[in-house]
């Protein structure tokens, strides 16, 4: 088990409905010293990729965002969700379903903070069925900008966002993959 493995298993609990709450650690209390540790991880295996930006969505993912951005000397950008969308041709503008909370989201990046030509570094929290990944997408897409990688801290490798990103092509790095959890005894399956 890597760090953020044995950190899931040590605070994660796993809740009915496919539901891993991780809130001491990763998104309500927020572990920096992990976060930071996140940012070393992803910078090994981003080493590669060219990365002038990153790119994250509120809230969960806007602290490991900043700590992660410490190890790539970039700037973050994260999109906002809003309900109500400004059309005023400022904004580049993605819909993003909740598989979690059911809802419909208008996510929105100005204009003025992605352009065409960045090489951009995704980061978010969860990977589930991949809508928020996909509205980012959409929006680097727009901004003629590039995706270089998408870090993930925990993937739930039973729903299948993971797999259409990867046949998409993009270059996924998740750092805890899920493949299995059970509500009445709390255990936890990662992929190996
Ligand atoms: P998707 O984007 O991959 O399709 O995922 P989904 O719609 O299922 O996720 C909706 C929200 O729920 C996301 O946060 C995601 O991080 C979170 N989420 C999904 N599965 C779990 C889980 O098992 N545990 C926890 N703790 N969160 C989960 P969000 O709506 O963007 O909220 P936030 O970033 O403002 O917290």
């Amino acid at each position: 088990m890597n760090f953020l493995e044995e950190r899931i298993v040590k605070d994660g609990v796993v809740k009915e409905g496919n539901i891993l709450k991780v809130d001491s650690f990763l998104n309500h209390q927020l572990d920096v010293e992990l976060f930071d540790k996140m940012g070393e991880e992803w910078a090994e295996r981003f080493k590669n990729e060219e990365i002038n930006k990153i790119l994250t969505i509120e809230a969960s993912g806007i602290g490991i965002a900043c700590i992660v951005a410490r190890h790539f000397n970039v700037p973050v950008v994260f999109a906002k969700k809003s309900h109500s969308v400004n059309l005023d041709g400022e904004m580049y503008t993605a819909e993003v379903e909740s598989f979690t909370h059911k809802n419909k989201n208008q996510v929105i990046v100005s204009k003025k903070f992605l352009n065409s030509g960045d090489k951009v570094l995704i980061i978010d929290d969860f990977l589930a069925n991949g809508c928020a990944l996909q509205g980012l997408i959409s929006i680097i897409n727009q901004a003629g900008a590039s995706v270089s990688g998408i870090g993930i801290a925990i993937e739930k490798g039973f729903q299948n966002g993971g797999q259409i990103i990867r046949n998409m092509g993009y270059h996924l790095e998740s750092l805890a993959i899920v493949d299995a959890m059970d509500a009445s005894t709390g255990e936890i399956v990662f992929r190996k």
